[in-house]
């Protein structure tokens, strides 16, 4: 039986998107939203509009935007109609987000909203997508404030990383937060808006039989991979300035662990999930001094400086250690890691229990496997709980690993939106829970700087590996110190 589909219309809105040509609107965001389209929830007063540096005028940017299209939405998603309505509510602005010109244009368009959406103050929910450098955020905020373009009813989608360490961090917030308040940003981490991931929080929450043993009594360690088999084509002045660590561990990594590690919310709802999810970024053990060489290892693939045209000492591989020190989870540790150019386009978190703590099957065949819940986020979304089961037939007892299998594909008849879908619709119904709250991402980089800082100063070059592997040797030692090895998809 499928649960009744709530009410999935949206309010009308203004939806402007800084770095409207960019590879991350055309790639993710207009997709997403073109879904919604076509499933008629957008509002028939929704107008969307791209800002960009690029001269062009709306036929042009409907054109482009079309083109993106056909390359990113499934060929059966493709409907000529849906593509028509979607692209009809396009408009562009060419601005530089740095010159004073070109935004009253901005102005004269968003003031003239046919749809006057009723907000408590009768003015249209607008939503300012910010996919540009996080020094932009600031600037452009500003500019919209002096306009009169900022309302209650206004929202800002901020995109990751927010500055590149604490201290910018802070500047960007609060230039931000001279303008929007709170509750009014959206700090976006993708990974959060993944089905697998929500679905963790389902599967701890709104069942039972995991919280007894989810804890250090009974976990032995947790590992976290995300594994891309792609390169940096294409964003790599952006990918070389961030490194693996702040592209990817400092928001998407760090947010898995929380909610892996996170204590049960009063609810699910904005504050609740985020004051948990806060309470294990501060429990983090730092990582100082020796414990960085200790802990983590840099690794950057061997054709990286070829691909981006000039050699770099950035990393494109990070694996790590940490423990969170609390009651809970005392003595566990977390690995992470995450890879380009790796072997498997592939994303994991493994939780792996403790073995039985006495063997009971003295003329068995086989032997016991540890347990293991493995959230699959990347390819086939699902969940897979390993057991050891008893291998059927004559002979006795003979012990065979075997898992219970939820996949999404097979399970469910709903297709699993886009992550970005899924979080552009919260951001219009104004849904806060599945964004980073600013002392989230603060609290993220004073964990992650002075890993950052110690490999500064110990002048840590990244350890080279060859794509399609699984990154440096280092890694594997890095687990096997512990008695571990990573968990890889045949294993
Ligand atoms: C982005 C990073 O946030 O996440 C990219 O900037 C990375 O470097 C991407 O490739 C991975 O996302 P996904 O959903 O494809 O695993």
């Amino acid at each position: 039986m499928t649960a009744t589909p709530p009410d999935l219309d949206l309010p009308a809105c203004d939806f402007t998107v800084f770095g409207g040509t960019g590879d991350l609107a055309l790639r993710k965001l207009l997709p997403g939203l073109y879904e919604r389209e076509r499933q008629r929830h957008l509002h028939p007063d929704t107008r969307i509009v791209g800002v960009s540096r690029h001269d062009l005028d709306d036929d042009a940017y409907r054109d482009l935007v079309t083109q993106a299209l056909f390359e990113h939405v499934p060929e059966d998603h493709l409907e000529a109609g849906a593509v028509h309505r979607l692209v009809s509510r396009l408009h562009h602005l060419a601005l530089d987000a740095t010159s004073p010109e070109g935004w009253d244009r901005l102005h004269g368009l968003l003031k003239d909203n046919p749809a006057r959406t009723a907000g408590p103050d009768e003015s249209p929910i607008r939503v300012y997508y910010l996919a540009v450098a996080s020094d932009l955020f600031g600037p452009i905020c500003g500019r919209l404030d002096d306009l009169g373009l900022v309302t209650p009813e206004c929202r800002v989608v901020l995109e990751k990383p927010i500055g590149a360490d604490l201290a910018s961090s802070r500047v960007v917030n609060d230039a931000v937060g001279r303008v929007f308040e709170e509750r009014q940003i959206f700090r976006i981490d993708h990974y959060l808006g993944k089905e697998s991931v929500q679905n963790l929080l389902v599967t701890r929450f709104a069942n039972t039989f995991l919280e007894p043993v989810w804890n250090s009594r009974w976990v032995d360690h947790v590992q976290i991979t995300v594994s891309e088999t792609l390169g940096v084509a294409g964003r790599g002045e952006y990918y070389d300035r961030a490194g693996a660590m702040r592209d990817m561990v400092q928001n998407h990594l760090l947010q898995l662990l929380c909610l892996v590690a996170m204590e049960p919310p009063t609810y699910v709802g904005g504050d609740p999930v985020r004051d948990e999810k806060l309470k294990v970024l501060r429990a983090l053990v730092p990582l100082t001094g020796a414990d960085v060489d200790r802990n983590t290892v840099r690794g950057q693939y061997t054709t990286y400086g070829e691909e981006l045209g000039h050699p770099s000492t950035s990393e494109t591989f990070v694996a790590l250690r940490a423990e969170v020190q609390n009651w809970r989870w005392a003595g566990v540790p977390f690995y992470l890691r995450t890879g380009k150019r790796m072997a498997r386009q592939e994303s994991t978190i493994e939780v792996v229990f403790k073995e039985p703590p006495h063997a009971m099957f003295p003329h068995s065949e086989g032997t016991t496997t540890p347990n293991r819940l493995t959230v699959r986020m990347q390819p086939d979304e699902g969940m897979q709980l390993h057991l050891t089961a008893k291998h059927p037939g004559p002979g006795g007892i003979r012990l065979h690993p075997a898992s219970l299998d939820l996949s999404y594909a097979d399970t469910f008849d709903e297709r699993c939106p886009d992550p970005y879908e899924r979080l552009l619709m919260d951001v219009m119904r104004g849904i806060p829970t599945l964004f980073m709250r600013r002392d989230e991402v603060e609290a993220a980089w004073s964990w992650v700087e002075p890993i950052l800082d110690q490999w500064q100063r110990d002048g840590v070059e990244p350890v080279r590996y060859h794509p399609g592997t699984n990154g440096p040797a280092a890694a594997a030692r890095l687990l096997a110190r512990d008695g571990h090895t990573w968990q890889e998809p045949s294993t």
